[in-house]
């Protein structure tokens, strides 16, 4: 199940139009939470290249809006922990996700990522959680 919903995520908020900067409400919860989203940007790409073998890297939210970064293991997400945080952007770091096209470059991988992301989606995603 955990491996179909963490999927379903990281396909939702990925577009060939992606990149960018979100803007609006996530943005300032964004800035609030790293300082700067260039900031948070090098905080989660951190956690994803750090990941030990197979796993993800995450952004969530809690219910007062509040923005979280795990990296989990496997197919686990932070849904499983408890505690609220529901994961708004999910970065798949198991090979598969980047094997064919950056061999073990891992960083290059999760880089060209931040290219793709959908920050519209990633933004509707935060503000759902918002109105609960
Ligand atoms: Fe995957």
């Amino acid at each position: 199940m955990e491996a179909a919903y963490n999927h379903n995520l990281y396909f939702s908020t990925m577009s060939p139009d992606g990149g960018g900067e979100p803007e609006g409400s996530l943005k300032v919860a964004l800035d609030d939470a790293f300082g700067s989203f260039s900031q948070f940007k090098v905080q989660l790409s951190a956690l994803a290249a750090g990941q030990f073998g197979s796993g993800w890297g995450w952004l969530s939210a809690d219910k007062a809006g509040k923005l979280h970064l795990l990296s989990s293991p496997n197919q686990d997400n932070p849904l499983m922990e408890g505690g609220g945080k529901v994961p708004i952007l999910g970065i798949d770091v198991w090979e598969h996700a980047y094997y064919l096209k950056y061999k073990n470059l891992r960083a290059d991988y999760i880089k060209a990522f931040f290219d793709v992301v959908n920050w519209k989606e990633v933004s509707n995603n935060y503000e759902k959680l918002l109105k609960g």
